[in-house]
């Protein structure tokens, strides 16, 4: 958002920095990372009201730790450094740090020493969440302690006069009690800022940026009846009405029903749709294929095929629009996670290069919340937003070995199951994601006075924030016996149900 007042949050590796973005943006106050040693003369053209240095797992008595220049500090513009961006700030300003025996992390209790403004309203005497391996034992000239826990005698400094702060704890976990207040001090009394960025504002300036980036020309969007292509979906609908089309692939591994209520959802929503059902291709290339990341390829590549088909049909496309998220842009220090590289993810980004299209991404700037929270500005009705997320191959990864119809239609009636039973008992919302895997062993079993030997199928359910860890959801017992009683009651083929009750790491999310 170019127009818009920022924060700059320089990242030093800290798993923090993303929850520090997110903390300023509920403040309504637009903000991004950088990695540290970013080539900042690319936002010269920006309002930058204030910058964030974050923390890191780095110590500056190593001689390869992430530094800045000194001229960094020499401008007017305010500077908050947290842990690691403290004592960075304050070794380049000419204090003196030294290496700590121990390594403090976790609660401690923080006391103000001193308000100035950081601290305005802030409790004299509050829980914060502390990390260092470095104390400040002097202080760059200039500085002043405005704060102390029982073992570190400087854990907050400020000169208010370059407005330069520190903090060795971190305000943006919600362990630290007053670190909204802290935050809130920083942006508004030292950066001055509005805090006008607002779900309003960004859809108003989105259309418009939307519309000078792709003028007369039509744009193409593959929707997917998940939560982002569905939100970008809407957003591009509102900038280009019929100049949008929207592209829905029946891949033949979606869950029941779901081809049908997706389209009726975006038809009441008024995208202009283009609706494919291709399941046999899709399931006649997937014939005999049991190796997972062959599935997945097969999976991208049918869908890049029969998608530029439909392209093809469509004409003149100069623009494809994806609904790519700020966590996939940031080119951070930190946020790779091991995920990202185990599974080879659906990704259609080579039908940009194929097609020789441009990218239009109007999420490219948010985070998943704020896309739901935009969802709901623009209307979308609320079971859509809160649907767990469903990977691109679907159910061809929730069937272990070779995926066929038959396979698909059982795995899709317990899925079903055991989503509604969830929704039943109110517990939906509360987990990130669940779903059924069909397991490709048979298991014996009796029924009446038969031996039986049929299918065995896996439940999974998790909590996460990000998909990136997670816990197995702790569904209560009865719950649990009611869908297993409920699916081999009802489902033929399957006698026996277990549950996953493995955390990522070392599992992942999805089998396969
Ligand atoms: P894992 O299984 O790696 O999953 O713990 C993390 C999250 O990613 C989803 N996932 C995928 N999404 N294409 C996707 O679009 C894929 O190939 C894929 N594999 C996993 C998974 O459902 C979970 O939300």
């Amino acid at each position: 958002m170019k127009t818009h007042e920022m924060i700059l949050i320089l990242d030093f590796g800290s798993q923090y920095t993303q929850l520090i973005a997110r903390r300023v943006r509920e403040a309504h106050v637009y903000c991004e990372i950088v990695p540290f040693n970013a080539d900042l003369s690319a936002y010269s053209d920006r309002k930058i009201a204030g910058y964030i240095l974050s923390g890191g797992p780095s110590s500056l008595k190593d001689p390869d730790a992430p530094r800045l220049d000194r001229d960094f500090f020499e401008g007017s513009v305010p500077i908050l450094g947290l842990c690691y961006g403290m004592q960075l700030l304050a070794d380049l300003l000419g204090g003196k740090l030294v290496r700590s025996e121990h390594r403090e992390y976790g609660r401690s209790v923080f006391e103000v020493e001193d308000n100035g403004k950081i601290f305005e309203g802030v409790k004299n005497s509050s829980q914060v969440w502390m990390s260092h391996g470095d104390s400040i034992v002097d202080l760059p000239s200039g500085f002043r302690a405005i704060g102390k826990t029982e073992s570190l005698a400087t854990a907050a400094i400020a000169d208010e006069k370059r407005h330069i702060y520190g903090l060795q704890f971190h305000p943006e976990v919600h362990h630290t009690t007053e670190g909204r207040k802290i935050l809130d001090n920083f942006l508004f009394r030292i950066c001055s800022v509005r805090g006008d960025w607002t779900t309003e504002s960004f859809i108003e300036e989105s259309i418009a940026a939307i519309r000078t980036q792709v003028g007369k020309c039509p744009v193409v969007l593959g929707v997917s009846g998940g939560v982002d292509s569905t939100v970008a979906a809407v957003l591009l609908d509102k900038a280009l009405g019929k100049q949008l089309h929207a592209v829905f692939v029946n891949n033949g591994v979606l869950r029941k029903n779901e081809y049908d209520e997706v389209i009726g959802t975006l038809n009441t929503l008024g995208v202009n749709l283009y609706p494919v059902d291709a399941s046999s291709l899709f399931l006649e290339r997937l014939a005999g294929v049991e190796d997972p990341e062959r599935k997945r390829k097969i999976i991208g590549n049918t869908f890049i095929d029969v998608f530029e088909a439909e392209a093809d049909k469509i004409g003149g496309v100069e623009f494809l629009a994806q609904g790519t998220l700020y966590p996939d842009v940031i080119e951070s220090v930190s946020f790779k996670g091991p995920s990202a590289t185990i599974k080879s993810h659906h990704n259609v980004g080579g039908l940009k290069d194929r097609m020789r299209l441009k990218l239009v991404e109007p999420l490219r700037e948010l985070f998943k919340d704020e896309v739901r929270e935009l969802g709901r500005v623009l209307d979308i009705p609320n079971e859509f937003i809160g649907r767990h997320p469903f990977p691109g191959p679907g159910l061809a990864v929730r069937i272990l070995g070779e995926v066929t119809k038959e396979r698909c239609d059982l795995l899709r009636e317990v899925d079903a199951i055991f989503i509604e039973q969830l929704h039943k008992h109110g517990i939906y919302d509360d987990i990130w994601q669940a779903f059924a895997v069909l397991l490709p062993v048979r298991t014996v079993g009796v029924m009446g006075d038969e031996r039986t030997y049929e299918h065995v199928v896996a439940l999974r359910a998790v909590t996460s924030v990000d998909g990136m860890t997670a816990d197995w959801a702790q569904i209560p017992n009865e719950i649990l016996a009611e869908i297993s009683n409920l699916v081999i009651r009802n489902v033929k083929g399957v006698n026996r149900i277990v549950y996953d009750i493995s955390s990522k790491p070392p599992a992942t999310i999805e089998w396969e």
